[in-house]
């Protein structure tokens, strides 16, 4: 018998299904709960309320649990790649050989921009945040493919493939050319028969006369980097994607809010907020044990700590926090900030403050030291975290186009002024 939910509301009484996800989770499916009783629920940051039903990303916080389309991150951290995980992420199955390749030509065969395009840059100040130049940029980079972005999902799913390919592409080119405009150097065209993190790295970094050449040990710690960033259900960028999909809108315009949305520093703007914290700590002197107590009576926080669905260790910090050392050791550089980061988390793990709170690194309190390491600079952090999410945020954006007829519409509880009249200005 299937399982059913009774909610009584002024005594009279409601019942309504229980649906469960494949991995067992539950859910009362109140959607009819406003039509039948007038009431609607009330969950203020959604940490209680399912938006969606999806088929790409498992997460469970209580136990450390995460997998992309059924496989756990650990098997894809030790196998994959970024490319082939982003196709998983994307198509639902890990890609045949032929597929990969093809998905890896149409990639590199899209990493340059239209030479009408560069101009964008010079309109920006130079000291623009990256983020605001990503963001701005990918709605820029569609209007330049209208086929793509008609705003008429079955015209824009015709185009899906390309679109995806495109995007996954053109960030990192848009990413390292706006780090490139910050320093008032001359753009780099892309490489041919680079790989996706290699060409990325060349774009970033080449001089006149001296192309970059990523050692392996770069080249893997920021491929892990982007795998472990690709896809992490509804958080609040991705939620914002499938939020502004559901008016119908492309998938450009659609990732470009994503990268607003995971800006700020609760979200992807953590990462580069761990560093600054890192640094200030070893500015001041201290090995973290007066930060944690400043955390602790709410004067700090302490970032890259926590999580609203992770009452566990972040699988992609422990992945993370293990990769460090090795990065570190592997490029013969040694930080003083990871004996920080590793002296914040010992303490924080044995203090009753952070155990009570089940507060654990999340994949933000390491990322930034192999950013660090593999010599991304600080401001362009979190733009890697998008560079990371595109994928995700691309599955999302299709399963909203392919699914769901409803926009997304949430309502409210309104606690505002009632029976005001309007003054006219004279009398006020
Ligand atoms: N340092 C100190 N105290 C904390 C922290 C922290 N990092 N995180 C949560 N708490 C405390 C919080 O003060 C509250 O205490 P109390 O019950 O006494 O009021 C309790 O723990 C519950 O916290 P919350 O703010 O209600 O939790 P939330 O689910 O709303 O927030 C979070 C989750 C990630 C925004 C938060 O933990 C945080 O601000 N962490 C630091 C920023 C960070 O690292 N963000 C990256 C998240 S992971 C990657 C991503 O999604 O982008």
């Amino acid at each position: 018998m299937s399982e059913t939910a009774t909610i009584t509301i002024e005594g009279k009484q409601y019942e309504y299904p229980v649906i469960s996800g494949t991995e067992g989770e539950k859910a009362i499916d109140i959607r009819k709960l406003r039509p039948d009783s007038g009431y609607i629920t009330y969950d203020d940051g959604y940490g209680n309320t399912g938006s969606c039903l999806s088929d790409i990303t498992f997460v469970n916080g209580e136990v450390g649990i995460l997998r992309y389309r059924g496989i756990p991150i650990e098997e894809l951290a030790e196998h994959s790649s970024f490319l082939n995980t982003a196709y998983l992420i994307i198509y639902g199955h890990l890609p045949a050989k032929e597929e990969l390749g093809h998905f890896e030509q149409q990639i590199s065969g899209n990493a340059a921009l239209p030479d009408d395009f560069r101009h964008h840059f010079a309109g920006f100040p130079s000291d623009a945040h990256p983020m605001a130049v990503l963001s701005g940029m990918l709605n820029a980079i569609g209007c330049y493919h209208t086929e793509m972005t008609s705003n008429n999902r079955e015209q824009d799913l015709e185009h899906f493939d390309q679109a995806a390919a495109f995007l996954i592409s053109k960030v990192r080119t848009i990413a390292a050319m706006t780090y490139r405009m910050g320093l008032d150097l001359p753009f780099v065209s892309p490489r041919d028969g680079a790989t996706y993190v290699e060409d990325f790295l060349h774009m970033m970094f080449s001089k006149e006369g001296a192309d970059y050449r990523a050692t392996p040990e770069v080249s893997n710690a920021l491929n892990l980097f982007l795998l472990l960033h690709a896809d992490h259900e509804q958080n609040c960028s991705t939620s914002t994607v499938r939020m502004v999909a559901s008016g119908g809108a492309n998938v450009f315009a659609s990732v470009s809010a994503g990268v607003s949305a995971l800006w700020g520093p609760l979200h992807g703007g953590a990462n580069t907020a761990v560093i600054k914290m890192l640094q200030s700590i070893h500015d001041s002197g201290d090995d973290g044990s007066k930060f944690i107590e400043a955390a602790k009576s709410g004067k700090a926080r302490l970032m890259g700590f926590g999580h609203r669905v992770y009452k566990n260790y972040d699988p992609r910090a422990k992945i993370l926090g293990g990769a460090a050392e090795g990065v570190l050791r592997n490029l013969g550089h040694s930080d003083p900030l990871l004996d920080i980061a590793r002296h914040l988390e010992k303490a924080a793990l044995e203090d009753e403050y952070f155990i009570e709170r089940k507060l654990y690194p999340n994949i933000d309190f390491y990322s930034g030291l192999i950013l660090k390491a593999v010599g991304i600079p600080v401001e362009m952090f979190t733009v890697m975290f998008a560079i990371g999410r595109m994928p995700g945020w691309i599955a999302n954006w299709r399963e909203i186009a392919t699914g769901s007829k409803r926009i997304h519409r949430p309502r409210q509880i309104y606690t505002g002024k009632v029976d005001q009249h309007h003054v006219l200005i004279e009398e006020r």
